[in-house]
């Protein structure tokens, strides 16, 4: 299980969207947080802000949709070349389907919760899934405070990817930074997503090393 990184492009300057991304070139992945308005009261970028940021960043693109009906769109953040593509159960009407089809046009396959969702409804979704991301805040904003009453989920959620086999990734996502990563990573969680502790920092890169260490000391 190895730690990985994904700064939140949400928390960084959209008019530098270039060198924001070079400026993280040590993380594993950029976080993209797709926003519509409707799922949640924020709006930011979509696909064709992806396909740019596709061409001008080396790190792969881990897109998060925070849209209703995921199910039309998600195919074509894959076919944009991002190299996940996560989409929320409170919003797909045919997660499996969509699942599929985002591992069809290449990418890995994500699908999200909310913190007052329960994990063990999807469990039987497991081998459809690359990652499950867990929210540790209620999405919509950068710069919230992590919520804690998530943790047992991320423990429940470990032991069911490891009953399954281990292969799924498990991303959380909302307040992390050095703070809380820790309690994370011992939880068990392996993929953090960090915006303000990341493009909050004077130095960004440090700010994704220094989140690493500490995961990868806290996960033993
Ligand atoms: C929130 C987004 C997060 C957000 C995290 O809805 O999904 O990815 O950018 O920002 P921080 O790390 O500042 O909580
Ligand atoms: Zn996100």
């Amino acid at each position: 299980m190895a730690v990985q990184i994904s700064p939140s492009i949400l928390s960084a300057d959209f008019a530098r969207l270039a060198d924001e991304a070079a400026a993280v070139s040590n993380a594993d992945w950029l976080h993209v947080d797709v926003m519509d308005n409707h799922f949640v009261p924020n709006l930011t970028i979509g696909l064709p802000v992806v396909e740019a940021l596709r061409k001008a960043a080396d790190t792969p693109l881990d897109c998060h949709l925070m849209i209703e009906d995921p199910d039309r769109w998600a195919p074509a953040y894959a076919e944009a070349g991002a190299g996940s593509v996560t989409v929320h159960v409170e919003a797909a009407k045919a997660p499996v389907r969509t699942l599929r089809q985002i591992r069809s046009a290449g990418a890995r396959a994500g699908l999200a919760l909310n913190p007052a969702t329960a994990v063990e409804s999807y469990a039987d979704l497991l081998g459809e899934v690359d990652m499950l991301l867990l929210m540790t805040v209620e999405p919509g904003f950068g710069g919230q405070r992590f919520l804690d009453v998530v943790l047992p989920k991320v423990r429940r959620t470990r032991e069911l990817i490891t009953a399954h086999g281990g292969q799924v990734w498990l991303q959380v996502d909302g307040g992390v930074s050095a703070e809380t990563i820790e309690r994370c990573a011992e939880a068990g969680a392996d993929v953090f997503v960090a915006g303000s502790a990341v493009y909050g920092a004077d130095d960004p890169a440090r700010a994704v090393d220094a989140l690493r260490a500490l995961a990868e000391g806290a996960a033993g």
